[in-house]
């Protein structure tokens, strides 16, 4: 993994002292709220309902055992022992006081982390495949692009006051777990016609209150350029984008408001003015990067282990989580490991400081040293050999976190909504934590196939729910919490937002609601291979319309669930 070379350990350490004066002087009444608020969140340092929140990222979703276990002592020693891992590979600690704030940023900067971009106008922490360098659908290695892009944006003057945040993501595999397209910008590494690689770029895509799925600026991106076409982009939407409006301020509005054809067309010409290979990468210092990230040298498994078939005879529960949890890695003998954040009536994203040690000691014992965080907030082991599946499970079992569960209806991806967040119209953990409970035998679970739902406290989005197959925003309404619905949404190669079912449920009614929208599914569906979204996409809303407005649909599509034969 990478490693901050003297440059970026002297900046870091530098931020940190500063920032370590710039809190000593609001404490002591040298700087009002209003004055301290800029530099505090230069830092991702946020004011909340009822405490500061700090945003650490987590450089596109990498982590070492060393750095879990710091943000794990940080988690007990400065907050309420536990962490809340984002769709955007960061982790929030959620009780920060003020007066400990500098020396959490201290701790970071002692295992290289930081809060510093992960507010603000700026690029953001860009995020990868969770399964980079170790997927079997992979063509090339994200993490070192990604660096890259880390390395370009940050304190990049010209992108230090952009009209709104700036939000990239990267993959190099075949299938997209990072949600490329619901990103400002959305790179694919992709081969071109001679076999060598380059970037596939989307712009334009998020949620928020105008959701847009990205659009595809440039097929075929020779690699050598990247670093000037993406600055070509920043300069236009620099230029253009909206500054008078909050809510138009996204480059996704610009590019709608142009049309693709017109933004391309500027961001070409744009591109045409610059010195390229002053802002292009040299090929020498691609290789220098590149370097960090060479795979591990795994030594030869076998890919069949007659110990393991035997335990996944014998134990159900195993192997249940062998089939949900677990996925081909690119080497034979080893595999990648998904650890659930999300036990039925857990926090979803949330890990307490003992669950994270536990796992930086799995990443320790079983792993290469090497974690990994994903875009449904959970947590990786990118790297087990076969032989330690069932070791690696029990330490799981042993720390609350072996939920077999991996992108099935449980799997939720929720915003902090009103427990935490001033924006929030609705609650969003508890609604997760209810339907989860309803949702809470794994048999059931597994028989309704994979379902992606997700749930936001407020139209920002947070909890991606226009993405979410099933997806959940609060609404409020006259002064109480509602919920609404939308069905068909997908944050993968197939993007899409979902359709609005029909008029808000009150909290109560929520969870009966998802349970009559699987069981009609359940109902519908042509055999367990067509997943919810196929059948979705088939049916159209009118049957999950009817069955959750209607009369006399609901009991037999509830009714078909409970008599699954699973
Ligand atoms: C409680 C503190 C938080 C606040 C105040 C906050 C605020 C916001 C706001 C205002 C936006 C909309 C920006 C826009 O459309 O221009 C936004 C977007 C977003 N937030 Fe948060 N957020 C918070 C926590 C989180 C958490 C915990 C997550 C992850 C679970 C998250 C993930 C996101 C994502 C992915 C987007 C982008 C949605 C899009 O594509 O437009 N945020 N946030
Ligand atoms: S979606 Fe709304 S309620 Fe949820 S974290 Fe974002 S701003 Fe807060």
């Amino acid at each position: 993994m990478y490693r901050y070379d003297d440059f970026d350990r002297t900046f870091v350490a530098e931020r940190a002292r500063q920032f370590r004066g710039q809190v000593a002087r609001r404490l002591e009444g040298g700087l009002t709220e209003e004055q301290f608020k800029p530099l505090r969140l230069q830092n991702g340092l946020y004011l909340q309902l009822h405490a500061y929140m700090l945003r650490v990222a987590i450089p596109y979703g990498v982590l070492s055992a060393r750095q879990l276990s710091q943000l794990a002592m940080i988690a007990r020693t400065w907050d309420r022992s536990f962490g809340h891992f984002t769709t955007r590979q960061n982790i929030q600690f959620n009780w920060t006081k003020l007066e400990d704030a500098p020396a959490i940023i201290d701790a970071l900067a002692d295992v290289e982390m930081h809060a510093i971009q992960t507010s603000g106008n700026c690029i953001r922490n860009v995020t990868a495949d969770p399964y980079a360098g170790v997927a079997a659908d992979e063509i090339e290695d994200p993490r070192v692009w990604a660096e890259v892009l880390r390395q370009w944006s940050s304190i990049h003057p010209e992108f230090t006051f952009l009209p709104r945040k700036f939000k990239v993501a990267i993959t190099g595999a075949a299938e997209d777990r990072a949600a490329i397209l619901f990103h400002d910008i959305g790179l694919k590494i992709v081969k071109g016609p001679e076999g060598e690689t380059g970037f596939r770029v989307y712009v334009g895509g998020g949620q928020g209150r105008t959701p847009y799925v990205g659009l595809e600026i440039a097929t075929f991106l020779p690699r050598d350029r990247l670093l000037s076409y993406l600055e070509a982009i920043m300069r236009v939407y620099n230029l253009h984008g909206r500054r008078d409006n909050i809510y138009k301020a996204r480059i996704k509005i610009l590019v709608n408001a142009l049309g693709l054809d017109e933004f391309r067309r500027q961001v070409e010409a744009e591109w045409a003015t610059l010195d390229r290979p002053s802002i292009d990468l040299p090929a020498e210092e691609f290789t220098r990067i590149a370097a960090y990230f060479k795979p591990a040298l795994l030594k030869a498994a076998s890919a069949k282990d007659a110990d393991l078939d035997a335990r996944r005879h014998s134990d159900t529960a195993f192997d249940r989580w062998v089939r949900n949890n677990v996925v081909t890695h690119r080497q034979p003998g080893y595999k990648i490991v998904n650890i659930s954040l999300k036990e039925p009536g857990k926090i979803p994203g949330d890990a307490s400081a003992d669950q994270m040690d536990a796992v930086a000691d799995l990443a320790r014992r079983f792993g290469h040293d090497e974690i990994r965080v994903t875009y449904q907030q959970n947590l990786v082991l990118p790297t087990v050999a076969s032989r330690d599946l069932a070791a690696v499970y029990d330490g799981l079992v042993a720390a609350g976190l072996a939920t077999a569960n991996t992108e099935l209806i449980t799997d939720i991806i929720a915003c902090p909504g009103l427990d935490y967040c001033n924006l929030a119209n609705a609650r969003a953990i508890p609604i997760a934590q209810e339907i989860a409970r309803k949702f809470a035998d794994p048999v059931v679970v597994q028989s309704i196939g994979p379902l992606r739902l997700n749930i936001s406290g407020c139209i920002n989005a947070c909890g991606h729910h226009h993405a979410g197959n099933i997806g959940i925003l609060g609404v409020d309404k006259k002064g109480t919490e509602h919920y609404q619905i939308t069905l068909g949404g997908s944050p993968k190669d197939d993007a899409a937002i979902g359709d609005i079912v029909g008029p808000s449920f009150t909290a109560e009614h929520v969870p009966g609601a998802i349970e009559t929208i699987v069981a009609t599914y359940f109902e519908l569906r042509r055999d367990s291979a067509e997943t919810f979204l196929v059948a979705y996409r088939r049916l159209g809303k009118a049957p999950f319309r009817d069955a959750l407005y209607g009369t006399g649909a609901k009991p037999a599509a509830t009714a078909a669930l409970e008599n699954a034969d699973v």
